[in-house]
């Protein structure tokens, strides 16, 4: 198969492109990201100069380079990870999250149409969902959930998915979508707040924490998103949503306490700042469908996924290191500098 995996140079498609390479030595990957501030060619170092895996630099909101890229390759498999993350950055710039989001997947949807594809799978998040009490313990997004998106950001990933919905009802095209809770691990990029909190605890630089610090995140050991989507691709039917979590619930500050405490460093580096605006309360996966449908099963609990985070963060200094002081730095005054 000749698989193209788009926004391969960002955090969980590096490690995604990572996992196919070796697991499906017969296929071909191919790996188109812009290389915006979030994709980093230094995260493809494992699989440069493996035979069954090829970089191509380009835009998926750019229609001619997207058809002369679909008539040249006649890829079987897309799986569309590019877009514009960061929920801070899109509540700061909305437009660039609704012409890489939404434009960049209906570019590569009408690709699809013309070039013919086996599946076309995006995905997304269960930011899609909106959010949930934080006194309702005992609920649970499900596929049912309606969407109902709080951020510009989700409102633009929510958009892709109704266009991908849209384009299997509407023309038959083969598509699924898989809806993450929050993924943590190797190559994340130190805006987000596990790493930022390791790389900033280990400089005994301050930890920015939200409001309270009560609100609640689902925690996913990238892999186990990767493994996820790999069986969604394969053995998944088409034109439904998959959701994916592995029930770790915690709140920010369990999570920046945790960090601390396995670094050795100080609850006195904790610094509550101004909260988010629309800040979600509670994030909560239901997976009983990709769990009983497709015999998935994370690999990782918290418990086990956050040493081996912070020991690849001690293991990798110069990658988040050549990150933090780069252009990051001046992007962390730019965000933080009103809020401290
Ligand atoms: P990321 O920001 O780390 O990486 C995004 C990648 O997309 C970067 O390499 C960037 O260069 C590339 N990109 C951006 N605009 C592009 C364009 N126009 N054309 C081509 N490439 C472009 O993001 P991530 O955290 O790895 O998330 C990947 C996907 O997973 C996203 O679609 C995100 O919505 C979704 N998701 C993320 C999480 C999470 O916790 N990080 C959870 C659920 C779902
Ligand atoms: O749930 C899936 C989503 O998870 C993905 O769709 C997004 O792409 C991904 O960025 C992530 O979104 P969040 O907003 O949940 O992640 P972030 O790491 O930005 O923040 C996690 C929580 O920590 C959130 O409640 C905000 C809070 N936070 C974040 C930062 C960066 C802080 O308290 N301080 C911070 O400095």
């Amino acid at each position: 198969m000749k698989i193209i995996v788009t926004g391969g140079a960002g955090f969980i498609g590096c490690n995604f492109v990572h996992y196919m390479v070796k697991r499906y030595p017969g296929d071909e990957i191919i790996n188109l990201d812009l290389l915006t501030y979030a994709g980093n060619l230094e995260s493809l170092k494992p699989v440069e100069g493996c035979p069954n895996y090829r970089f191509v630099r380009g835009d998926i909101a750019d229609r001619d380079f997207v058809f002369s890229l679909f008539e040249k390759e006649k890829p079987d498999v897309v799986i569309n990870f590019a877009a514009e993350s960061h929920v801070d950055r899109s509540i700061t710039d909305p437009e660039i999250f609704v012409r890489t989001n939404v434009i960049g997947t209906t570019t590569l949807l009408d690709a699809c149409r013309k070039y013919g594809i086996q599946r076309y799978h995006q995905v997304s998040t269960d930011e899609v969902y909106g959010d949930l009490p934080l006194d309702r313990p005992d609920l649970f997004f499900t596929e049912e959930t309606p969407i109902h998106t709080s951020s510009p950001y989700s409102s633009a990933k929510a958009g892709a998915d109704l266009f991908v919905l849209a384009y299997h009802r509407t023309y038959g095209l083969p598509v699924s979508i898989s809806r993450c809770s929050n993924n943590y691990g190797p190559y994340h990029f130190p805006e987000k707040l596990i790493p930022l909190v390791i790389s900033r605890a280990l400089n005994d630089e301050e930890i920015p924490v939200y409001g309270t610090g009560e609100n609640v995140r689902d925690w996913l050991y990238v892999t186990d998103h990767c493994t996820a989507i790999d069986l969604i691709v394969r053995n998944g039917r088409e034109g439904e949503v998959y959701n994916i979590g592995g029930h770790n619930e915690k709140t920010n500050l369990e999570v920046v306490q945790t960090v601390l405490r396995a670094l050795g460093k100080p609850e006195s580096l904790i610094r509550f700042v101004t909260d988010r605006p629309g800040h979600d309360r509670r994030y909560a996966m239901d997976p009983t469908k990709i769990e009983t449908e497709l015999g998935w099963k994370p690999q990782y609990t918290f418990k086990t996924g956050i040493p081996v985070t912070i020991q690849w963060y001690l293991d990798n200094k110069d990658w988040w290191e050549n990150i933090v002081s780069g252009a990051y730095q001046s992007y962390f005054e730019t965000m933080y500098g009103a809020r401290l």
